[in-house]
């Protein structure tokens, strides 16, 4: 591999032959020198590059402008400039790519919805470029944090035949002509269709690694998922990566501890691991992050059941613009409350009536509730939401019943209960609500590469 610009400033000593390729991203001159300032992503901090007016390469000099990839030969040495211990005297400079004159990225600063606008550059922006290396490096963790608990990663489908929330909210996937669906007595007629059926695109692979979790135990998926609900938040995206563990033989508080042990080890690895990117985001976007951060990673997560959770939103004296109640969904605003005011701090919420949760989570005894938790964080409301599945053949087919679900489209899912069916539990963690947690961002569009929300698909 060739030596980039992370390992030049990261040297041991100074090298007298070196090579790199990379983007500028200033460029100053005086009279007998130019400065450039050169970034290739391996790391927030630029190099800076020192010109003599004397090279040969120099009458070209105008044509290294922001934006442009150049190739340097020449030395590294000791910077006599404050903030930066190396620097790199040029012996030689090439143009790689010019950079035309309106490239966007200039000195100005531009607002995150303008960079949204221009979703192929602003990766090449400090604060995005920061933002892709820590979801990198998250990404990473992610499989770590499994394998060191030897959790089997499953790579469950993309495209379902199921709708296995119930939500109804999924994306059509066809190669029907539009304007000419084949009809069966006035509908589509799907049997025409790629698979001879509906298709959609996924929104949780949880089904798919429940019947592996019965086969290799502790297992998870963590790929993307789609939503076709019309939410225009600063918290929803229609296409999303999520990780998506089911532990055999666990119940509803194995779940709890499983997420919260998740949290704080991503936490403490960008802390340990993203430093410098980190630094960015706690001095640009959100001054309290590091103690967010720290509150988060040593503290204990809360454990509240729902039912004193409306206890406590009913008798507070905040005015909420939807009435709290038992049997109602928490809003997003009590949610927040219940981490950022009540507690100040994340908040697991579990026990959940079983009308307002999905049909296979466990039916807890007082036929009321189920087996199910949501994590709340500070800033973003829900992070995780999970449950206990429903392992009993009989409860999961009458909830199926209940649910007015065709019976037929859940066989396989009814099947597992039928064979060595465990008690089990598994939750899904939105993996761009983490990043934002982490960062500090405000709008999940913004720790995506190219996020996806209702009437904008730009490229
Ligand atoms: O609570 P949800 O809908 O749970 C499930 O899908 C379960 N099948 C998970 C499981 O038990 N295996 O979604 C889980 C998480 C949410 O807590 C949230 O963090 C994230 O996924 N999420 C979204 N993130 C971004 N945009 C959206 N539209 C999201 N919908 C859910
Ligand atoms: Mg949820």
């Amino acid at each position: 591999m060739k030596p980039r610009i992370r390992d030049f400033l990261n040297s041991e000593s100074a090298l007298d032959t070196i090579f790199l390729q990379a983007w500028v991203r200033t460029r100053r001159d005086s009279k007998e020198f130019s400065f450039i300032e050169l970034n290739d992503g391996s790391c927030l901090a630029n190099i800076q590059v020192i010109v003599d007016a004397s090279l040969a390469c120099y009458e070209n000099i105008k044509d290294i402008t922001t934006g442009a990839a150049i190739e340097i030969e020449g030395s590294l040495v000791e910077s006599p400039g404050k903030g930066q211990r190396w620097e790199i005297q040029a012996s030689n400079i090439r143009l790689l790519g010019a950079s035309a004159e309106d490239f966007p990225l200039q000195k100005k600063r531009h607002t995150d919805e303008y960079l949204r606008s221009i979703a192929h550059l602003r990766p090449r922006s400090n604060k995005y470029s920061a933002i892709f290396r820590i979801r990198s490096s998250l990404s990473h963790a992610v499989h770590q944090f499994f394998k060191e608990r030897a959790f089997n990663w499953i790579h469950t489908p993309i495209i379902t035949g199921a709708d296995c929330e119930g939500a109804g909210e999924m994306f059509r996937v066809t190669t029907l002509d539009p304007d000419n669906i084949p009809k069966l007595n006035g509908k589509p007629d799907f049997e025409q269709d790629f698979f001879g059926k509906e298709a959609m695109l996924t929104v949780s692979g949880q089904l798919s690694v429940e019947s592996f979790c019965q086969s290799l135990g502790n297992v998870y998926t963590f790929g993307p998922t789609f939503r076709a609900e019309n939410s225009n938040t600063s918290r929803h995206i229609a296409e999303f990566w999520m990780i998506e563990p089911e532990m055999a033989f666990a119940d509803l508080a194995d779940d709890m501890t499983l997420g919260e042990e998740m949290i704080k080890y991503l936490i403490k690895h960008v802390i340990n691991e993203c430093a410098e990117d980190l630094e960015l985001f706690a001095k640009f976007v959100d001054k309290t992050l590091m103690q967010t951060l720290e509150n988060i990673a040593d503290n204990k997560f809360v454990r509240l059941p729902y039912t004193e959770a409306i206890e406590i939103l009913e008798k507070s004296s905040h005015k909420f613009e939807f009435e709290p109640g038992w049997g109602k969904d928490l809003q997003s605003e009590h949610e927040r409350y219940l981490t950022e005011q009540h507690f100040k701090g994340p908040v697991i919420v579990f026990d959940y009536p079983k009308d307002i949760k999905a049909f296979y989570m466990r039916m807890n005894d007082d036929n009321k509730t189920v087996a199910a938790m949501d994590v709340l964080v500070p800033s973003i409301g829900e992070i995780i939401g999970g449950s206990q599945r429903e392992e009993r053949y009989d409860f999961l087919l009458k909830r199926i019943q209940e649910m007015n679900f065709d019976e037929k489209d859940y066989w396989w899912y009814l099947d597992t209960r039928r064979y060595g069916s465990i008690p089990h539990a598994g939750f899904g963690l939105g993996f761009e609500r983490l990043l934002m947690l982490l960062t500090g961002v405000s709008n999940i569009r913004d720790v995506i590469p190219f996020p996806r929300t209702p009437k904008h698909l730009e490229f």
